[in-house]
């Protein structure tokens, strides 16, 4: 005969008291610079740069695809270079410049390449458009006038399931093509 499954655990789910028990999770004070805004702030280690800037800046514009390194929609740009804001700790951010898409218009005015993916019609769904529009805004502060394999090289590590590849790819060569692309708004 099978014995029977032990229910006596002291699982945190079964028992309030064993959850009260636990310790508070560990925090670190950081500094960090978002869209030109200094923040300081308590951050749970535990927490993602995606997390730290969707739950408690209220940034939503950085989006959280796969949660794995794998898709691109949670790219913004740490100290100029683009990163996967769902694979860095908040802590890591310390004394660093984020630029999210909120950062790319200035004053009212969409950046270059922000205005071609409309003019384009690079968005189809929009989830990955932000991070798309991140990769590229660095790929033109580097390569202002990229060609559409450049564009493609730097593109890769942004999936876009509605696949329209061509349209954004068209888009990112379209900005580089505009004076003022390399401008790609709040450091
Ligand atoms: S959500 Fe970060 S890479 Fe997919
Ligand atoms: S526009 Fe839908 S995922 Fe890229």
């Amino acid at each position: 005969m099978r014995d029977k499954p032990d229910t006596s655990s002291d699982s945190q789910e079964d028992n309030p008291k064993a959850a009260s028990a636990m310790p508070p999770p560990s925090r670190t004070a950081i500094q960090l610079n978002v869209n030109g805004i200094s923040h300081r702030i308590d951050v749970e280690d535990r927490w993602t740069l995606a997390e730290l800037l969707r739950d408690q800046l209220d940034l939503t514009g950085t989006k959280i695809g796969c949660d794995r390194s794998e898709c691109g929609a949670c790219t913004v740009l740490m100290n100029g270079k683009p990163v996967y804001a769902c694979s860095q700790l908040a802590v890591w951010a310390d004394g660093a410049d984020v630029q999210t898409v909120e950062g790319l218009a200035q004053n009212g005015h969409l950046s270059p390449v922000q205005q071609a993916f409309i003019d384009h019609n690079a968005p189809q769904c929009g989830f990955c458009t932000p991070g798309q529009l991140m990769t590229a805004t660095a790929l033109l502060s580097t390569i202002p006038s990229p060609d559409a394999a450049q564009v493609k090289q730097a593109l890769v590590g942004n999936l876009c399931r509605c696949s329209n590849y061509n349209a954004i790819v068209e888009a990112v060569v379209a900005a580089g093509a505009q004076p003022g692309a390399r401008q790609g708004g709040a450091a």
